[in-house]
């Protein structure tokens, strides 16, 4: 059924690909979505075809596809390469099976309950609950889900008819999925209100208890806070400890979206960005970002225990979840998921095979090239840093000498001129009136030289356009 040497060639075209993501090649090659069906054959053939076939379908997909292990890959919140993960993966679905059941997963729930323990653990919680999920976005939305049962258990099962209107605050720096949570939940993506934040990215907190006494005076019920670790675009941490003093005293579920910044807990040095987290309801850990994982590892944390099935659990499923006695060690009745991958075993594997120091170490390796980064940009009187930098995320930008020139317009030419020649992928945001370059350092293959180089090609395109527009 399974024969090694059928896969020889899939794993040498892979060899090839990371060959084809070294520093010095193209970390992209645009493709417009015309080009692409020339280049891809997408339809679907009537009649099969041989493993051997598939092949060039492979290299086709390969060849096409961005180099997110590239050193130059800056462009999300995540990417680089880890052989465990790799090796996890591919037995994930060698060994396919589904996260619901101790019964048809019995290893990979005893996995994921010991990441679920460790993890936990760092937070601060003492005896937390909980799981993998598809993404931060999702634990987002299990979190306001959990928060909303809390509040109004009725509406399980008799629906908004139920309900007052309920008011969910984040900052204006949040993630964009707790307004689509709002909505998936019934409340209203309006329902959720922004709180303001500082110049430094940060929920003003009396801002937020400013907009939780307006709600109640408006008879509008506050059910929800969250707090961002490390926020999109900034990499800002939110005052955690106030936020959840307000939390206590208002009532409110206070959950952390650590989705991109949690794993600052792995180390010693750069921890107390965290510091008042384990004060949270729940925590969002995505362990496909910093962590290096491949997507999706990502895990909801919450603090009390029986929460996630008070709110998930559904009624006529014995025949899944057979007797009450196998319900400790069953995940499904906790989660908005029926099957579910096994996103555990990779991130288990590159655990064991980093140990904490090895975690720790690069997590201060991000953070000594971040830093490293925001001094060739203070150096440098062509750049600016837009917003002081908190962790590994530096917004900057390009300042022309002519101030004619507009840097918004400048910094979208610069990154566009990136992309074509696949020097480098990095993203760009709009902070206030400015468009700003978002470098994210969360690449296990980016080393010192490539960030310079990446500065250096920058600073060429950008001064050769500035002087083909004073020439032009
Ligand atoms: C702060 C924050 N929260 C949540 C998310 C969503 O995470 P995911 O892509 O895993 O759904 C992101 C994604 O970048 C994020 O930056």
């Amino acid at each position: 059924m399974f024969k090694a040497s059928d896969y020889f060639n899939v794993l040498q075209q892979i060899e090839r690909f990371f060959v084809n993501s070294a520093a010095g090649k193209p970390v992209i090659q645009p493709l417009d979505p015309v080009d692409l069906r020339t280049k891809i054959d997408l339809d679907l053939p009537r009649e099969g075809m041989s493993l051997i076939d598939l092949q060039s379908e492979i290299t086709d997909y390969l060849t096409h596809a961005v180099k997110t292990a590239h050193p130059s890959y800056f462009n999300q919140l995540w990417g680089g390469f880890s052989a465990p993960c790799f090796m996890g993966d591919m037995v994930s679905s060698v060994a396919n099976t589904s996260m619901y059941t101790y019964e048809v997963a019995p290893v990979a729930t005893a996995i994921e309950k010991t990441l679920v323990a460790k993890m936990g653990k760092l937070v601060g919680f003492d005896n937390p609950e909980g799981q993998f999920t598809t993404g931060g976005s999702n634990g987002n939305l299990m979190a306001m889900a959990i928060a909303r049962h809390q509040a109004i258990p009725a509406l399980k099962q008799e629906g908004m008819t139920a309900a007052p209107q309920l008011i969910a605050f984040v900052s204006e720096d949040a993630h964009y999925s707790f307004a689509k949570a709002a909505s998936l939940l019934g409340l209203g993506s309006s329902q959720v209100w922004k709180i303001p934040v500082d110049d430094r990215g940060k929920m003003r907190v009396s801002e937020l208890e400013r907009l939780i006494s307006a709600a109640r005076e408006q008879n509008v019920r506050p059910f929800f806070v969250a707090a961002t670790a490390g926020t999109t675009v900034r990499g800002a941490y939110d005052p955690f400890a106030e936020i959840a003093a307000i939390a206590r005293r208002e009532k409110l579920w206070f959950h952390v979206d650590g989705a991109w910044g949690a794993s600052v807990l792995l180390s010693e040095t750069h921890r107390h960005l965290m510091q008042g987290a384990e004060q949270a309801d729940s925590v969002v850990w995505d362990a496909h970002k910093m962590m290096g994982m491949t997507l999706m590892c990502s895990i909801l944390l919450v603090k009390q225990r029986g929460m996630m099935a008070n709110a998930f659990s559904s009624r006529d499923t014995d025949y899944l979840f057979h007797t009450e006695e196998e319900e400790p060690m069953n995940l499904g009745n906790s989660t908005i998921h029926c099957g579910r991958r096994v996103d555990a075993l990779k991130l288990w594997l590159a655990w064991k095979h980093l140990g904490d120091r090895g975690w720790e170490a690069l997590v201060d390796r991000y953070f000594m090239l971040a830093a490293r980064s925001q001094e060739i940009i203070e150096s440098c009187e062509s750049l600016e840093l837009v917003v002081p930098r908190e962790s590994l995320n530096i917004c900057f930008q390009y300042i022309p000498k002519n101030p004619q020139f507009d840097p918004n317009d400048l910094t979208l030419k610069v990154r566009q001129v990136l992309l074509s020649k696949g020097i480098a992928m990095v993203n760009y945001a709009k902070i206030g009136e400015k468009v700003v370059f978002r470098l994210v350092i969360c690449n296990n293959q980016t080393r010192l030289a490539d960030l310079e180089a990446f500065f250096e090609a920058l600073l060429a395109i950008a001064r050769q356009l500035e002087s083909n527009i004073k020439s032009g």
